[in-house]
């Protein structure tokens, strides 16, 4: 039986514990170039104890990012500042990992501190989303995008993979691709945002096709050593049962074509859901999948009690824990949660200057 601060090992690589940064847009970049801020928050949370840092949902196209300040990795200058953030969160004996991004209907937004809606179509900043149909997502993004025609597809695919190969030449060494949350490749598998009636629409069969296609190009660059996973919305909470169905089969497909983990997450394809919010929610979801389509997986959502971490993996229900907001109040919470589990020696040491006063004298 495994408990989280065991080592986990995927391909070539190795985790030191079961914790994992879940992705976390900073909306601080110029460009979708990475700076001092981003610097500092990835290597504290390395810092922290976490086996594995993953980078934020990071554009593979200017017109993929959510706001003007998503990070991009559409350029070498932008792989090139991702290459000390990898360094240091290394020499902190984590994983450095990516997730890699288009975002669909839900692009040319502002900042959510600065409203979180659609930017107004006359700013200067504001540009045309693209999407499988001409639907807006509604609610604070109403924004009509344009319906992608299958030369866009196929250039976002190759910005896919172009990403990809950056991402490993800036040193990352483990890739997400982001199909979750109502972006682009979400709103190609959701019947509620994808009503074409070409082959990359209608059937199961059609809606998954960009995914797979997509997946299967990357897979081609993103070396077999080195895992290459997946964040997927597999349910809606839209009454739908058969969205569950489809993403365990969607899971089988890209297993077969060599995905190595599935990040399980929700939807976001419609406003309004009725998300049943609470610690450890999609724990049972991931456990389907774990268990069902026979995937390591990971899962995160309102998780930040150690016992139920640690619970979920001595359960089988997920290889890695993601954490997210857990981390922003405490990038250290790994160290914490090793003493609320009574781990003697935690699977990292801290920093000298950290450890000398808060190991050598804890008893005091
Ligand atoms: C500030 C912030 C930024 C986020 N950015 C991303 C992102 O870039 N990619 C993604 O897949 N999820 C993103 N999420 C969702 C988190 O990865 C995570 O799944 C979510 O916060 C739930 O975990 P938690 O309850 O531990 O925070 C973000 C969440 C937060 C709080």
């Amino acid at each position: 039986m495994s408990s989280l601060f065991d080592p986990f090992t995927l391909k070539d690589v190795t985790l030191r514990n079961r914790i994992a940064v879940s992705p976390m847009c900073q909306y601080s970049a110029e460009d979708g170039v990475i700076n001092a801020w981003h610097y500092t928050h990835l290597d504290s949370l390395a810092r922290g104890g976490a086996g594995l840092v993953i980078a934020e949902a990071t554009a593979v196209s200017p017109e993929g990012r959510i706001t003007p300040g998503c990070a991009g990795l559409w350029s070498n200058r932008q792989a090139e500042a991702f290459a000390p953030a990898v360094r240091s969160i290394k020499a902190a004996g984590a994983v450095p990992g990516i997730q890699i991004a288009h975002a669909g209907r839900k692009a040319s937004a502002n900042r959510p501190w600065e409203g979180d809606d659609h930017m107004a179509e006359d700013d200067p900043r504001a540009w045309q989303p693209l999407a499988p149909s001409a639907l807006p997502f509604g609610a604070n993004l109403p924004r009509r995008p344009t319906a992608m025609t299958k030369d866009d597809i196929l250039k976002v695919q190759r910005d896919y993979v172009a990403a990809a190969e950056r991402a490993r030449q800036a040193g990352f060494e483990w890739l997400e691709l982001h199909f979750a949350h109502g972006y682009l490749a979400q709103s190609f598998l959701s019947p509620h945002s994808n009503q074409r009636d070409d082959d990359y629409g209608g059937s199961f069969e059609n809606r998954i096709r960009f995914l797979t296609e997509t997946f299967a190009a990357v897979r081609e660059v993103w070396p077999q050593n080195l895992p290459l996973t997946v964040r997927l919305g597999v349910i809606e909470f839209d009454g739908r049962e058969e969205t569950v169905d489809e993403a365990t089969e969607l899971v089988r497909r890209l297993a077969g074509l060599g995905l190595d983990l599935i990040d399980v997450s929700l939807g976001f394809s419609i406003p309004g859901a009725d998300i049943p919010w609470g610690p450890g929610f999609m724990a049972p979801l991931a456990e389907r999948l774990r268990s069902e389509a026979k995937i390591p997986t990971a899962t995160s959502w309102y998780i930040s009690d150690p016992q139920q971490a640690d619970q979920m993996i001595r359960e089988n229900k997920v290889d890695l824990v993601m954490l997210g907001r857990a981390l922003l109040a405490n990038p250290h919470w790994p160290y914490d949660a090793a003493r609320t589990l009574g781990i003697d020696k935690p699977s990292w040491t801290l920093p000298a200057p950290y450890a000398h006063w808060l190991e050598r004298y804890r008893a005091a």
